[in-house]
């Protein structure tokens, strides 16, 4: 039986199809790809009462038949299109199910054995400082500046999606039931949950700063039992490994055989100050041509794509809708469109961030794979849209952000990777040629409490040495954890 993971914020990225291709499906034996197309999803964070751990995996014993099979969504994405060619308005209630452990969890559960994931094991809080986020202290002890429910013990996640709040209310509830929430043998409850939204009407699929999202995901090798590309998408292919525990390419070896098919979830709480960046674009226009197009141009500079998706690569002096729509072409680039195959940033700078967090040829070329370092990106947004006062302040006054989420069978290799190594090191790439440094990622690069190093080269084309300042950082992480993704038959029989 193949079971649903959870939809991808891209189910809805993209209008031109009901699915997105690739969506994170597990089986007994095998995770695999397809999808949902959710509109709203509860991150549920919760803890296991220590002194009911018996009653606990009974409760996780009732809850395993509704994490969602992939048979069902196929079935019920089958029946809505049925639907509607027959008329019928009353469309069938689409959700989505499922649940993960962070290590202090999986202890708590006597699930001890070795995983083959040190950052895993040692949990998102013990790495906050490594990942760049900034100290609530000014001297002293590092602790993060966190919401403080991610500084407490957190055992697990139970993620529910679905096509309106009314479909998740209700599976929330019936959660509630199973665990005893409300009542006296709870074996769970809640540290925090939070609810993430796709943005409305024409910035559905869009993040908060305004770009569409999720486009750029790579598909896992030979896993065709769900056919997930309908229109024939152009992306990469990666080996199951680099995301399935156990499966070919996976670099770790003495698994667990419980762990096999799971993989690791890396979960952040991203706030985005979009009057902020906004307002970074109106004051920094590339000059030589009228001010809303150069700020257009930067914001699409700092982030590798237009607002469309259209790549700078491809589309490198104003935005393509139709490219940015065209899920043929919107892939099909390395950052080697100039100059003879030269890696520049004439149409793209190093350290934008579609750039850094996956160079393609600027390692590629020079024989270092980025396979190891792709991620399965999940997420959704939070929070309001932006009001007319709070853009008429450049001032954020309400939270809004990215539930950000990626898949991978190694932490280390994964997001982390791309965090530390790449995102916040100003030397990397290191192949480029007349560039001193391309900086930070604009957009989740970060340094401990030292803003006024955030700065990027290359954002001018015509003035690529200079620096640009990117002063205060406009994601700021407020939590998260590591958590692990058990496969179906893990769940029936390890938990
Ligand atoms: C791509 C925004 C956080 C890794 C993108 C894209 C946008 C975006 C607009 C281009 C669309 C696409 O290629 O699918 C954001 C925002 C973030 C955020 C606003 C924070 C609020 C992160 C984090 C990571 C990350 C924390 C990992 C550490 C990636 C990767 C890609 C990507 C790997 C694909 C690049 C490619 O394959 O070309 N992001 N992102 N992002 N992002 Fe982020």
């Amino acid at each position: 039986m193949v079971a649903w993971l959870e939809a991808s914020i891209t189910d809805d990225a993209d209008k031109t199809r009901n699915f997105h291709p690739i969506f994170f499906l597990k089986l007994p034996y095998l995770l695999h790809l397809a999808g949902l197309p959710k509109k709203t999803q509860t991150y549920l964070f919760f803890q296991i009462h220590a002194n009911n751990v018996d009653a606990f995996r009974t409760h996780l014993a009732q809850l395993v038949p509704h994490i969602t099979t992939i048979a069902q969504v196929k079935a019920d994405l089958d029946q809505i299109a049925k639907n509607k060619q027959s008329g019928d308005n009353q469309l069938l209630k689409l959700s989505g199910i499922n649940i993960a452990f962070s290590q202090k969890g999986l202890t708590l559960l006597g699930i001890t054995d070795a995983i083959g994931d040190d950052v895993f094991k040692a949990g998102m809080l013990a790495d906050a400082k490594n990942l760049g986020d900034k100290n609530k202290n000014s001297s002293g002890t590092f602790a993060p500046d966190w919401d403080p429910a991610f500084l407490e013990d957190i055992h697990g996640l139970i993620l529910v999606s679905g096509d309106s709040h009314t479909t998740v209310s209700k599976q929330i509830n019936h959660i509630e039931h199973l665990f005893r929430m409300n009542g006296k043998n709870a074996s769970i409850h809640k540290v925090i949950s939070i609810v993430g939204d796709v943005r409305p009407g024409e910035e559905k699929g869009h993040e908060h700063f305004g770009f569409l999202d999720g486009i750029s995901q790579p598909t896992l090798d030979g896993l065709t039992e769900f056919e997930p590309f309908p229109n024939g998408e152009k992306v990469p292919t990666i080996a199951q490994g680099v995301t399935l525990v156990g499966r070919p390419g996976d670099k770790v070896t003495n698994r667990p055989s419980w762990a096999l098919d799971g993989s690791f979830l890396s979960f952040r709480y991203l706030f985005q100050l979009v009057p902020e960046f906004n307002s970074f674009l109106q004051a920094n226009p590339i000059p030589g041509m009228p001010a809303a197009e150069g700020s257009e141009l930067l914001g699409a500079r700092l982030v590798g794509r237009w607002k469309s998706g259209a790549p700078v690569d491809l589309a490198p002096l104003k935005d393509n809708p139709t490219l940015g729509a065209d899920t043929q072409e919107r892939n099909d680039f390395r950052y080697t469109a100039d100059n003879n195959d030269q890696q520049t940033q004439d149409r793209c700078p190093f350290a934008a961030h579609t750039r850094k967090t996956n160079p393609r040829a600027d390692l590629e070329d020079h024989g270092i794979p980025t396979d190891p370092q792709r991620i399965i990106r999940r997420g959704i947004q939070f929070g309001p849209e932006v009001s007319a006062g709070e853009a008429a302040s450049g001032k954020t006054a309400q939270g809004r952000g990215l539930l950000f989420a990626c898949y991978q069978s190694n932490i280390a290799n994964g997001f982390q990777f791309i965090q530390t190594k790449w995102a916040n090191n100003v030397n990397f790439p290191p192949f480029k040629t007349a560039v001193a440094a391309p900086g930070f990622d604009p957009i989740i690069g970060q340094e401990n409490n030292d803003n006024s190093l955030r700065t990027m080269e290359g954002t001018n084309p015509a003035s690529q040495g200079t620096a640009l300042s990117l002063s205060a950082e406009w994601v700021v992480p407020k939590g998260g954890e590591y958590f692990f993704s058990p496969s179906i038959s893990a769940l029936k029989g390890t938990f």
